[in-house]
Formats: C-alpha cells, structure tokens, sequence
C-alpha cells in the first residue's frame, strides 16, 4: 500500500501516479495493492479516481490501459485533513485499518511524503503520535517512509530533520531521495566501473588529470519562481545530484552490493572533500541568467521571471573546484557545475586522462593533434559512454586525430526503459535503500555546501556573476577551471 502526502501536488500527478501505474502494467505490484492520496483539499475519491487516471493519461510513458487501471482505480482513495492536525492521522489510520480489515491481514505501509519541506516536520510527528509509524515498527511489515527533496536547506536545517525523523523512526525505515540515482546511467556507473577490468586499475591520480560533472538544463525557472528563489541552485542541484555523482564516481570499491556498504563508501568520499576556498579568486563560482537566447527563441533573464525579486541574489548556475584529501585522489581537481538556461540539456560525468608525452609524434615536427582521453559518461539524453582516442588519418603520411568511440543505450537496449520513480518507488516497497539517501550522507553533503551558503549570504549581490541565457554560462567558471590549466568541455 502506498500512502501519498501531497497526493494533489504536481510530483504526484507528473511522477508518482504514473509511476504507479507503470509498475501494476509490469505486475511489480501485490495484487491487493491499495493507492492513499492524502491532503489538505477535500477531493472525493471519485475525483481523485479521475484526477488519477488524467495524470496517468499526460505523463506516463505508456498508454492508460483499461484493464490495468480498472483493477487499481477500485483500491484508490483520498483522505483529506492539515498535515499538523493529530486527528487527521487518526482518521488516515482508521481508513487503513479498513483496508487491513478488507484484505484480511495486515499491509505494508509505504508512506511517501511529497510536500513541501515546511510540513516534513509536522508530518513525521503525526505519523509517530497517531501509531502509524510505531504501529508496524520492528515487524517485517513494518512502515516505510519516503522523504522527497529537499532536505533541509543548511547543515543545521537537515540534522533537525534528521533528529525529528530519528525520534519517530529507525533508520531502515527512512528513503530519502534523490532521484538521479533511480536514472538507469547513474545506476550503470557501478557496474561500468566494478563489472570491467580495465577501469580500476586507472581509476587515480596516476592516470587521471581531472574529472568534470555537468548537469545542465535548457529550461529556465518556469512557474516554480517561488520554490526557486528560496532555494538556488547550489541547494536545488548541487548538494544533491551532482553531489551524488561525484561520490559514485570517486567512491573506493564497496565490500558487497548491501545498501550500507555502498553508502558507507560515499560517505567516506564525501568526509574527505576538502574545505573550499570562498570568495574572489576561490574554488566557487556563482551566477544568474539574463536575458538571451534559447531554442531560437528569445527568452527573459532570471530577474525578470515571474515571482523573481529584481533584486535577488538567488544564483541559477553554480560551479565548484574540489579537491578530495585521499591516497587515490591527491591532486585531481573535480569540477562541478549546473545551472538552468544554459545551451543544452545534458548531464554527464566526464573522466579526462593525463595527455600522451605526445614526444613521439612531435618529433618528425609534422602536425599532430593528440588529445587527452576521455572517458565520458552521458547520464541524459541520448543516454551511453564515449570515449576519446587519437588515431591514425589514413593516409600516405602519419597524422592524427581525435575520435569518439561511442556506445548508445537506445541502439543497444531500445528507449523504453523504465522511469527513476518507478524504480525508486518499487525499492522503497521492497525494502531496498541502495539508492536512497542516509541521514549521514545528506550530512556530509551540506557539510561541504553550507560554508558556501553562508558566504553568499553576506555578500548579497557582490561578486554574483552572469551568463546570458542559452550560453555554457559565466566567465567566472572559465577561470575555475583555467587557472590549472583545463578547459570546461562543451558535451
Ligand atoms: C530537480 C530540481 O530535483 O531536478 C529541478 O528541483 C530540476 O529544478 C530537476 O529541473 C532536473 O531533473 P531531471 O531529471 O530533469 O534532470
């Protein structure tokens, strides 16, 4: 049974239905299987039946078919109540004391809060004062609960939640999302890197000169002005996923493939990045879009959006230079970047190789191009891994070039592959947090953004670059990256 606080909000109707959904189509789901909204609106459950079937209509990547959706539209139902009212829980608990009591035993609860992060809190209390969450505690049925982003906005923010949940819950209970890690490339990056040979034994600061991740996004802040402005990129993007990249990217190998051993090494990782250096001249830079262009069209600068302060000092692009404290990463820059109205949609993880001594070729004093390799990992779109070679031209002469070596998830496995949420809803079900976040790692995390945070905040609007929308963003990152002597690569 899964219970979905926020059940009008739009995660609900663009992810979490057709998610869902998708996974009744593929029989992933019990057959006495029972779908909760829960919210502050009154909906009757025919309407929420409707609404259901709507969302399943506009955003699941199959059809809606009859069959399926008529035997799981039955077992939909709404409770409607405040997410700090205590009797609206008792009232959510009796509604699933009733399903208990229709099925014949006692269900699984997975309750999955998507609302906004200012009633995480309220929601976790309830869930500990009405019994829900003590209710299947310890059993082997015992409630789950799903924590949407974001997760608090500071270090101080997230270690109370972190206290808030640990007082209703144990840990095992808890999936915290982040939901490129239900991406099937980010899934792949274990097993590309620990299923194949030839990486690890150049997986370090012997071969490897830098490593960029970029998660780059063509769309600017759309209607979510509000939400945006309160968060910024560096909390909307960079404490979580590119975080999260990095961390599988960089990790040592885990002992197995149990949940705590992968995410005891990314903890380890993330420990060992060291304090960056803030203000002018240091390892951050941050921006805001103006005006420009995009998709051949022309298109407003972030102060001018909807519900935007012109005077705001919420930055839509954020870069980082890291440096990670340990044996086999001494001395390799990780450079960090995301933002929004930048060229391309694209997110990938790119690992560049030390350049060839290149002596050889420059001898006979001919015209040689030798590139440094690269490995680079596309995450979204045209999801697939590529690497960089210099070969031969044919030809009378000896003269080389650059080329992509290139594997294409579509080509191979065909494009209907499933969603993040599907995967990351089924796993919660099951019990299964490889690919949820732990309390200490989102610790960690902003343990690295916070001081950056802070930073920011007292110097308001100084020192905040800019980019014009549709471009690979502000000067300031170019020098991130120049200074050692790197270029960022256009993927
Ligand atoms: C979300 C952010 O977590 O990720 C959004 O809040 C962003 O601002 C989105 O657009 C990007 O996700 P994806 O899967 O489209 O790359």
């Amino acid at each position: 049974m899964v219970v979905i606080f926020g059940a009008s909000g739009d995660l609900t109707a663009r992810k979490l239905i057709p998610a869902v959904y998708n996974l009744a189509y593929d029989n992933l789901l019990p057959a006495d299987f029972f779908l909760v909204g829960f919210g502050r609106k009154a909906i009757p459950d025919d309407e929420f039946r409707k609404m259901a079937g709507d969302a399943i209509k506009e955003f699941s990547r199959r059809e809606l078919n009859q069959d399926i959706w008529g035997r799981l539209a039955p077992n939909t139902s709404y409770v409607a109540g405040g997410y700090d009212e205590k009797p609206a829980f008792d009232r959510l608990a009796q509604h699933l004391s009733e399903i208990e009591k229709k099925v014949g035993r006692e269900v699984q609860p997975l309750f999955y809060i998507s609302t906004p992060p200012s009633v995480f809190a309220p929601i976790l209390k309830n869930l500990g004062a009405s019994g829900l969450a003590a209710k299947y505690r310890g059993q082997a049925h015992q409630a789950k609960v799903v924590i949407e982003k974001p997760f608090g906005r500071d270090l101080e923010s997230a270690q109370a939640l972190n206290g808030t949940i640990r007082s209703v819950l144990d840990e095992p209970q808890v999936y915290r999302i982040d939901h490129y890690l239900g991406k099937e490339t980010v899934q792949d990056l274990l097993v590309q890197r620990f299923a194949n040979s030839i990486f690890e034994p150049l997986w370090n600061r012997n071969f490897i000169s830098s490593v960029q991740i970029t998660v780059a996004e063509e769309g600017g802040v759309g209607s979510r002005g509000g939400y945006y402005e309160q968060s910024g990129c560096l909390r909307d993007m960079i404490q979580n996923h590119t975080m999260q990249l990095l961390a599988l990217t960089a990790m040592e190998p885990p002992v197995s493939l149990d949940p705590e051993a992968i995410r005891d090494e990314k903890v380890k990782l993330l420990k060992a990045i060291q304090p960056l250096a803030l203000g002018p001249g240091g390892d951050v830079a941050r921006a805001q879009y103006v005006a420009g262009m995009t998709g051949g069209k022309s298109v407003p600068g972030y102060l001018q959006e909807e519900g935007i302060n012109p005077q705001s000092a919420t930055e839509t692009y954020a870069a980082l230079r890291l440096s990670i404290h340990n044996w086999r990463w001494q001395g390799v820059p990780f450079y960090l970047r995301s933002g929004k109205r930048l060229a391309r949609r694209v997110s990938e993880i790119a690992i560049n190789f030390k350049r060839p001594p290149g002596t050889l070729f420059a001898e006979k004093g001919a015209r040689f191009d030798l590139a440094a390799n690269t490995l680079s990992f596309q995450i979204q779109p045209d999801e697939g891994l590529s690497l960089i070679l210099n070969t031969k031209i044919p030809g009378l002469e000896t003269r080389t070039q650059p080329v992509k070596m290139s594997f294409r998830y579509a080509t191979t496995f065909g494009s209907n592959t499933p969603e993040a949420y599907e995967r990351l809803v089924l796993d919660a079900m099951i019990g299964d947090g490889t690919l949820f976040i732990r309390g200490d790692e989102t610790e960690a995390s902003w343990r690295i953004c916070t001081p950056i945070l802070q930073s920011w905040a007292a110097a308001g609007r100084n020192g905040m670059d800019t980019y014009p929308a549709g471009s690979w963003g502000p000067k300031s990152a170019e020098e991130l990256v120049t200074k050692n002597g790197h270029a960022w690569r256009q993927p």
